[in-house]
């Protein structure tokens, strides 16, 4: 309870959320993890009794026993199954993400966020900062407030620049985090929990590794859920899913290359590997929306253009299902998925048998040029006559470009069948008629193009050679689009004062001119060091050795000084002397031992030079 008039301020006028963040979208994901979590503990449940049920039938030998078992088998199995499927509608939320205009987009498939549990680091980082740096713990409250705050904020990110922005500057803050709080292979003891963002089963890890990894994750989900939502009915629409999509690939690459051991299936090498060739996929369908709508001319070799563009994306649908009915991920993707990708497959096989039907029959111009764009526009010889008999024959033009409509046709109605075998894209309205349009297209076409007399049977139509205008790119994240200081930054300068090095006590020392001077150099800034004290003087009579590190003056926080700031104050201080705070680093078996010792030596030398 809190009574203080101060937290009833603070309640009545929340602090606003931080920039970028949607708490909003809290309740709701809230709700669906519960769900999920609800699905996952039936499934774990009724898998316990299956494999009990299992052991049953095998050990007796009593029919009766055995009949009975079996039944409960098969219950156990249907109510599996029913839960897979629950699990899969919860999980698949393609139609949340879609564009919320009214134009007709073709859906894409975009991720969920990986989901987290709470987790309090006040009291681990205060203990660090009490026993590895030596500070009063208490004074870092603020800044151990605003990371947890931080880490609060981006759980929710909003669907937009902001909301990326706001998980690459938790991101970048981990670098920070890491660097002053986890020595190398330590952890803080603290687990850090995250949902698989398909099947919602709970990792928990002590390895910042994973929180960065799941945050990566997140930028390239949120990406996926940016591209899904743009207005594809123009051209900025679709440059935006474009970028979208390449920089959600970019991201999946990533953490591909650099995170391993994820103990979450949805970012194993092969999961992730599928999920840069969907986005690529996605990014080739963009490519040929914006083909098509920004194609004015409908001259022959342009249409035979559009049919190869077509096939590409058709090419890049098939080779992500292949991805994904291998083993390992076979299992985990929705099903919804692998059908929509099947569906498009065929449905861009469609397209491109039904763009060279038109560009065979709306023409009659026989060019070289045209020429030479047919044949080089098929993968194998079409059968009948010679091709530059075709062009100059309408009537031959007429039944290769019929043949290419039987194909579009038998494509159509395949992506129908998997399109209707699938309860989810049933449920999708806009690619039921996506899909009917452009079938009925082909069955009008077909119907202007037969003849009555055409009593042989259409010759199968070759394969089109698949090419594309616009190759995608897999955009890597930058990083250092969004600057962050780093939030601990009081505790000193990175170089020295981080989790990896080690130092002595601070030992203050009362320095005072002689006729000498001072008698000793410094060198480098943030924190100066000093980096040689003259056998005899004023400095090395006070106590100071090479090596130490300025890291108070007269009281005052030096650690960030520059080195005239401190050559400054020294030239210039008063008979009374002034006092320093330094200290020592002691380890030298870590990166910075190394470059300390380096820097040690080089300071040796200038000093006996002098
Ligand atoms: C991470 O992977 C990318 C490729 O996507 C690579 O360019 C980069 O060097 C890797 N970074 C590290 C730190 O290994
Ligand atoms: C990354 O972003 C920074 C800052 O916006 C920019 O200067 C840099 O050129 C970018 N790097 C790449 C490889 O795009």
């Amino acid at each position: 309870m809190c009574f203080s008039m101060l937290c009833i301020i603070h309640n009545l006028f929340p602090p606003p959320p931080l920039q970028g963040c949607d708490p909003c979208s809290q309740t709701q994901r809230s709700k669906l993890q519960h769900r999920r979590a609800r699905i996952n503990q039936q499934i774990n449940k009724e898998m316990r009794m299956r494999a009990g049920a299992e052991n049953l039938f095998r050990a007796t030998t009593n029919t009766k026993v055995k009949e009975t078992v079996a039944l409960e088998l098969s219950f156990v199995n249907s109510n599996l199954q029913l839960l897979k499927e629950e699990l899969e509608e919860l999980n698949s939320n393609m139609e949340v993400y879609q564009t919320e205009s009214e134009a007709i987009n073709v859906p894409m498939i975009p991720l969920g966020l990986k989901e987290t549990k709470e987790v309090d680091l006040t009291v681990p980082l205060k203990d660090i900062i009490c026993e590895h740096y030596g500070e009063d713990s208490s004074l870092f409250e603020k800044e151990i407030k605003e990371f947890m705050e931080l880490r609060q904020a981006m759980r929710t990110p909003s669907r937009n620049e902001a909301g990326l922005e706001l998980l690459m500057e938790y991101y970048n803050q981990l670098y920070y985090l890491d660097q002053r709080f986890f020595p190398p292979h330590r952890t803080l003891g603290v687990h850090f929990h995250w949902y698989d963002s398909l099947t919602g089963v709970p990792s928990c890890q002590r390895a910042l590794a994973f929180e960065k990894g799941s945050v990566l994750f997140n930028v390239g989900a949120l990406y996926t859920q940016i591209g899904a939502r743009q207005d594809r009915s123009a051209t900025a629409g679709i440059d935006r899913a474009i970028d979208a999509f390449q920089r959600a690939a970019g991201a999946f690459n990533y953490l591909k290359e650099n995170f391993s051991n994820a103990p979450s299936l949805d970012m194993s090498g092969p999961s992730l590997c599928m999920l840069v060739r969907l986005m690529i996929a996605q990014v080739q369908e963009c490519v040929f929306e914006r083909v098509t709508l920004t194609t004015q001319d409908t001259h022959f070799i342009t249409q035979l253009q559009v049919a190869k563009e077509a096939a590409r994306v058709s090419d890049v649908y098939s080779l992500v299902l292949q991805t994904m009915s291998q083993t390992l991920v076979k299992d985990y993707v929705p099903f919804s998925w692998a059908s929509m990708v099947q569906v498009k497959a065929e449905h861009f096989r469609a397209l491109s048998h039904y763009n060279a039907a038109v560009a065979l029959c709306d023409h009659t111009r026989g060019d070289e040029e045209s020429a030479k764009a047919l044949f080089q526009f098929h993968v194998s010889t079409p059968a009948g006559p010679p091709l530059s008999q075709v062009l100059r024959d309408p009537e031959d033009r007429r039944k290769l470009g019929k043949a290419h409509l039987r194909c579009a046709v038998i494509r159509h109605e395949e992506a129908m069948r998997v399109h209707g075998l699938c309860k989810i894209l049933r449920k999708m309205d806009i690619l039921q008629e996506v899909l009917s349009f452009v079938y009925k297209r082909s069955l009008d076409k077909y119907s202007e193009m037969d003849r009555e007399d055409d009593f042989e049977e259409t010759a199968e139509a070759p394969e089109i050679h698949s090419q594309t205008q616009h190759k995608p790119d897999i955009t890597a994240p930058n990083f250092s689009t969004v600057p962050v200081t780093d939030i601990f930054q009081r505790l000193g300068p990175l170089s020295v004062f981080c989790a990896r090095a080690r130092w002595g006590p601070v030992r203050v020392v009362s320095l005072q001119r002689g006729d000498g001077g001072l008698g000793l150099t410094l060198r480098g800034d943030s924190p100066v060091l000093v980096a040689g004290v003259v056998p005899g003087g004023c400095a090395q009579e006070a106590g100071l050795r090479e090596g130490d590190y300025i890291v108070a003056v007269d009281g005052e926080d030096f650690k960030w000084a520059k080195h005239g700031e401190v050559v400054h104050i020294l030239k210039s201080c008063s008979d009374r002397g002034v006092q320093l705070s330094i200290i020592t680093l002691h380890t030298h078996d870590t990166q910075v031992g190394v470059v300390v010792s380096l820097c040690l030596d080089a300071c040796c030398a200038c000093v006996t030079s002098h």
